[in-house]
């Protein structure tokens, strides 16, 4: 057979062949095709190198770089001997990784996560949460970062796990689970009261605070883990993170969508980000 006739008879397989593949590891179709062999060799060489991964494959992402600069400069201020940190939602590590190097030798950061699907997820990430590679590859990355000693993970899910800690034992907790507004706003009150007077909680993705968007239209759209676009100023914001920040504090101390507050008695003060 020739292999003009060979690419004819086969070529439908091999596209599905492909499809399957990347739906295996869960790229999604648009990047997958161009990333997917450079992606893959970048990953492979990582998990045998005991090397960290982040990259498009698996969903793996490093904190960004402007973000990561709030980050590293808030826990700069607050670490001392025998920091305790709590965070919700590690997926495969970023933060905790940033924060476990903050803190490394002083202290130790708890990662509440329960490598699970959850009701708002995006369906895109299913195959991959349900193969286990998230769960791998978080640990492979504490690992290969040094800091599995300083990076204790609690397994499980933030509702159950959280309010069976030790109350006062914190200073600072870290809320980036499930953003949809319920979810999230258990995760905050959940968290309140493991936090010491004086220690600090913060959380990602407040894109937005309430009152710069429109009430009705946010609180439509609770239920949703993901964005939505704000009419008024074409910027994207998380609307579960929106309202559940606001129901528990007002408006809060944010930069680059950072956001924190100190307790201090029965109040809570803003910081300086
Ligand atoms: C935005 S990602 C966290 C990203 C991570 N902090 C980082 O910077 O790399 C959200 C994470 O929350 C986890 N999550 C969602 N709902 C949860 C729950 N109820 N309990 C524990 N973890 C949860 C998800 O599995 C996911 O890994």
């Amino acid at each position: 057979m020739g292999y003009k006739q060979y690419l004819k008879r086969n070529l439908p397989s091999l596209f599905y062949c492909l499809k399957y593949i990347n739906h295996i590891l869960n790229i999604d179709q648009g990047r997958g095709k161009i990333v997917f062999l450079k992606d893959l060799i970048k990953y492979r060489s990582a998990i045998k190198n005991k090397q960290v991964y982040y990259g498009p494959l698996f969903y793996a992402g490093d904190v960004d770089s402007v973000k990561r600069q709030v980050m590293e400069q808030f826990i700069k201020r607050e670490v001392k001997e025998n920091f305790k940190l709590i965070e919700i939602g590690s997926w495969q590590g970023a933060s905790a990784i940033l924060w476990g190097n903050a803190c490394k030798k002083r202290g130790v950061v708890f990662c509440v996560e329960h490598f699970d699907i959850w009701e708002s997820m995006p369906k895109k990430y299913w195959v991959f949460l349900e193969s286990r590679k998230s769960r791998e590859l978080f640990f492979h990355n504490i690992k290969s970062a040094g800091l599995k000693n300083t990076v204790l993970p609690l397994i499980g899910k933030s509702e159950i796990i959280i309010p069976i800690l030790k109350q006062g034992y914190f200073d600072v907790v870290y809320i980036d689970g499930d953003h949809a507004y319920e979810s999230c706003l258990k995760d905050i009150q959940n968290s309140i009261p493991l936090l010491k007077d004086g220690g600090v909680i913060c959380g990602d993705d407040l894109n937005m605070q309430l009152n710069e968007v429109e009430y009705e239209i946010t609180w439509a759209n609770r239920d949703i883990d993901g964005t939505i676009i704000d009419t008024k100023s074409s910027h994207a914001y998380h609307p579960g993170v929106t309202l559940a920040v606001n129901k528990i504090f007002g408006p809060v101390s944010v930069k680059n969508t950072f956001w924190a507050m100190r307790k201090t008695g029965n109040t809570w003060e803003k910081i300086q980000l």
